[in-house]
Order: structure tokens, then sequence, then C-alpha cells
């Protein structure tokens, strides 16, 4: 398999890497996936590289995943907690011995280690929209090493990633003809991400799928992020069109990916703070937005129900879809968070 060109590089967006690009990395991830079943775990592929993974944020699949996959290579995750170092500042914010610039702590932990990987979002830069992802340009800016974005406001690329393999699996490496129905949901928290569902569409309309988004109006996703699913379902022969009935989303459809997350007009730079109370206001509006049997009963008989997990049961899907026939690729989307990353960093660590 040619991994030519992608060794050292960043994993910050899927945008930054061809739709060739993201496949080998995708069928890498695949071969050692198959070769784990028998137990072959390649630990000569990453020998001694070490892993530095920031988290800012709570994480059971990303950090786990990781861990247990940098190992099965031969290799190391070293867990950095934010509260344990000094306050990673940009220009302009920092509280003398008390924070460190990034640039630097990247420039120090890349002389250390092999990869720096890095976890931000939410109430932790304030909802500022692009600011986490700046957090992690400034941190592959001073870094010499591979850095891997393991989620901000914007993008979860590793997800997005595990979402194209548990799609394959399911339907082959091309989605063609495939109706993927994409909801938003109700849920019970203002903080729920909405970069998940950029990535899904991403990769979905990307291997030719027919993306159907179903949301209330309210709650519109990036117009960038929309633009680039339409520019790739142009190119690969699928579709995407939007709807403001979640039925539309999952009539005859063969897979229902349902989720809340928050509503962007609602946080900045669109206002000055946070309008959490609004949100949840709002949010009530639509409490009937849920993954029951009803909804799932109209997709084909043989769909499946997605989410990145985890997922708040009763609000956002009921127990009969998560735990009934629906829900096993659920689980596998889970579980290919470990096989996709491996895939990356096999292919991106020196
Ligand atoms: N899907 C996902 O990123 O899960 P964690 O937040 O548990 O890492």
């Amino acid at each position: 398999m040619i991994t030519e060109g992608l060794k050292g590089r960043d994993f910050l967006r899927l945008q930054d890497f061809s739709k060739a690009e993201i496949e080998t990395m995708l069928e890498v991830g695949l071969q050692l996936k198959a070769d784990n079943t028998m137990r072959r775990y390649h630990d000569d592929v990453l020998r001694r590289r070490t892993l530095f993974m920031m988290f800012f944020n709570p994480s059971l699949r990303t950090r786990n995943s990781f861990e247990a996959g940098i190992y099965q290579l031969g290799g190391h995750a070293h867990f950095l907690e934010p509260s344990a170092t000094r306050l990673p500042t940009l220009e302009g914010e920092d509280l003398g011995y008390a924070s460190e610039r990034i640039v630097d702590m990247a420039r120090v932990l890349s002389r250390m280690g092999d990869a720096i990987a890095v976890r931000i979002l939410g109430d932790v830069v304030g909802w500022e929209y692009d600011k986490a992802f700046r957090i992690i340009q400034e941190f592959a800016r001073g870094s010499q090493v591979p850095v891997i974005n393991m989620e901000d406001n914007i993008y979860h690329p590793c997800q997005g990633m595990a979402d194209a393999m548990t799609l394959w699996e399911m339907f082959g490496k091309k989605l063609n003809g495939r109706k993927i129905g994409v909801t938003w949901t109700y849920g019970t928290s203002p903080k729920k991400p909405i970069a998940p569902h950029h990535d899904f569409m991403y990769v979905a309309s990307l291997f030719g799928a027919d993306v159907v988004f179903s949301h209330p109006a309210e709650m519109r996703i990036d117009p960038e992020i929309e633009a680039q699913i339409k520019a790739n379902a142009e190119a690969s022969g699928g579709s995407y069109t939007v709807s403001d009935r979640m039925e539309d989303a999952c009539e005859g459809s063969d897979i229902v990916y349902a989720k809340n997350y928050v509503c962007l007009d609602l946080l900045p730079p669109v206002t000055k703070e946070p309008q959490k109370d609004e949100m949840m206001k709002l949010f009530g509006k639509y409490t009937g937005w849920i993954a029951d049997e009803k909804r799932m009963n109209m997709a084909k008989p043989d769909a499946q129900y997605m989410h990145c997990l985890p997922c708040e049961r009763g609000a956002e899907v009921s127990n009969e879809v998560l735990d009934g026939k629906w829900g096993y690729a659920c689980y596998d989307e889970a579980e290919n968070r470990l096989h996709a990353q491996k895939g990356v960093m096999a292919c991106i660590v020196p």
C-alpha cells in the first residue's frame, strides 16, 4: 500500500487530505483490523514511539482507542492532564508563570515524543466557535512531529474516519445508491458538539451517499462545511438534501444517524456569550425529535442507527432502538475508532 506523502503530516481535519489519502488511511486501518482478529498486532509499526495526548475535555472512546491503538502498534501513549501543566495560551493570554505558550509546549513535547494529540472544545474555550481549532493549529505550528485533532468545536476527523470505516464495512467503499439519513434530535444539554455531524456528512458525501439531513430550522450547521458536503456529493455522484421533517431522514434509509447538537446561532460569534437557557427553551419545542421504533420502522428493514456516542437514551434515541436490531452499528462505530486511528497513526507518524 502506498502511504507516500502521508508520513509526518498533521491530522487536523479531513479537508486537508485528498479522497485517495483518506482511502489509504482507511485501508491500512482495515488491514490492521483484520490482523487484530488473528491477534497479530504489528507492534513493529510504531515501536517505542510516544504519543502525547492532551485532553481538555472528558473522553471514553477517544482516549482509550488511542491508548490501545498505539500500544498495539508497539508504542506508548502519555496522558497529559491540562490542569497538571501550566495553562496553555495563545499570544495575548499569558498569565506569567501560571501559563505557557502553546507554541513553546509543542516545541518541547515534539522533542520528546513522536506525535501530539489534542482535544479541546466547548466550555473550555467559552464556546468561541473557531478558537479550539486555532489552538490545535497553534500546537501544529510549534510541533516538529504530527499533531492529531481529537475534536474541536468544528471538526472531529478521527470520528469521521471511524464512521467512514463503519459505512464501508456495511456497504462497500462506494456508497452510491445508499440513502444515509442524518438528523438533529432533542437532548437535555446545551453542550453537545456539532463536529460529529459535520464529519459524518463529510465522509458520507465523499463516498457517494444520498445524504438527507433533517433539522429544525434553527439548528443549522456551519455553512462552509455544508458547502463542502454539497461539493463532495456533486463530485462523488451522490446527493445532499435538507428537510425540516425528521421523518424525511428516516423513510427508506439504509442508515439513520441521529444525534443532538448545539444551536450555533445561540453561541459566539453570533451571540456575545453562550445563551444556554435560550437553547434549552428552543430544544423544548422539539422534544419529539427522537430516534424511536416508529421512526426506525420507516427505514429499510435492515437499516442501522448510528451515533458517535455517548448518546442520551430517552432523549436522542430510545432503549428499544439502541438495544434492539438497529443498534449494533453504533458499537461497531465506537470499536472502529481504534482501527481507523491505527490506520491514521501508521500512515502519518514517522
Ligand atoms: N465519540 C467520542 O469522541 O467519544 P468520547 O467523547 O468518549 O471520546
